[in-house]
């Protein structure tokens, strides 16, 4: 593989390889680089549109309502959870190697943090591609769904919405229903993926604050008001659907203000 400094050109490389092995080398290579504090952030060529993508090939997409839901007392139920979750994680490798990529002239503390973003989630796929092996089956072997590439497609030329909607709507989410998911796995005795989960939400309340704090930053860089563009950039991408629970504790800690919080409980339904 060609060696890279850059972390644009390494984005780039790694967001338009359909290989799932080239994807997570060069995200390895990227960790490496940031460490021994030689990664160039120069920037050169603008960024691809975002349909130059990819994908691994290996992966068959369905309709989020076709996914079967499984009982988690079976191995098959625990093999579904683990498969839909390492996708969530896989989706945020790339989702946030994109949002360094694709937003141009910001602070280079941008990039640092969300390519240290996307290294965690890589870590965080990485545990559950092998507990998924330990049990018998490999990411891919189930059907995915797009809905969380949608989100970065519909949020492609607007880093206020990118920032909005993936760290502070779908990965807060992750701190809405994991607890839930954490107890399940535990009540049916598989502690090993139970302790999996439990160190992705620590490492997810700290996404969720990187996110809360850029989007604050770049809301004041634009003369915005974050609490006011926050439910309306919801409204305009999302219909303004805000599903129960919200764990407020966890959402708190990462950086959403109280008057957020009381709002998110007014305008959620119970699904
Ligand atoms: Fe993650
Ligand atoms: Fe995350």
């Amino acid at each position: 593989m060609q060696i890279m400094n850059n972390i644009f050109q390494l984005a780039e490389a790694c967001l338009t390889s359909p290989d799932l092995t080239v994807k997570l080398d060069l995200t390895q290579q990227a960790r490496k680089l940031l460490e021994n504090r030689t990664l160039d952030f120069s920037e050169s060529s603008p960024p691809l549109p975002i349909h130059h993508v990819h994908f691994p090939q290996q992966l068959r997409w369905v309709e989020p309502k076709d996914l079967r839901q499984r009982k988690l007392s079976s191995l098959e139920g625990r093999v579904a959870l683990l498969h839909a979750v390492a996708h969530i994680e896989f989706n945020a490798i790339v989702l946030h190697w994109d949002g360094v990529y694709r937003f141009r002239g910001l602070p280079q503390a941008y990039y640092r943090d969300w390519l240290t973003v996307a290294i965690e989630e890589m870590t965080h796929f990485c545990l559950l591609r092998h507990r998924l092996n330990e049990l018998g089956a490999e990411y891919g072997d189930l059907p995915v769904h797009n809905g969380l590439w949608q989100i970065a497609e519909d949020t492609a030329g607007d880093i206020l919405a990118r920032m909005a909607l993936v760290p502070r709507f779908m990965e807060a989410r992750g701190l809405d229903v994991t607890p839930a998911m954490i107890d399940k796995l535990a009540q049916v005795g598989d502690k090993k993926s139970a302790g999996i989960l439990k160190t992705i939400l620590a490492d997810e309340v700290g996404h969720v604050a990187k996110g809360s704090y850029w989007f604050q930053t770049l809301c004041r860089m634009k003369d915005q008001n974050p609490e006011v563009l926050y439910f309306q950039l919801i409204e305009n991408h999302l219909g303004g659907k805000v599903r129960r629970p919200i764990n407020q504790k966890l959402r708190s800690r990462a950086g959403f203000s109280n008057e957020e919080l009381r709002r998110l409980m007014a305008m959620s339904s119970i699904l």
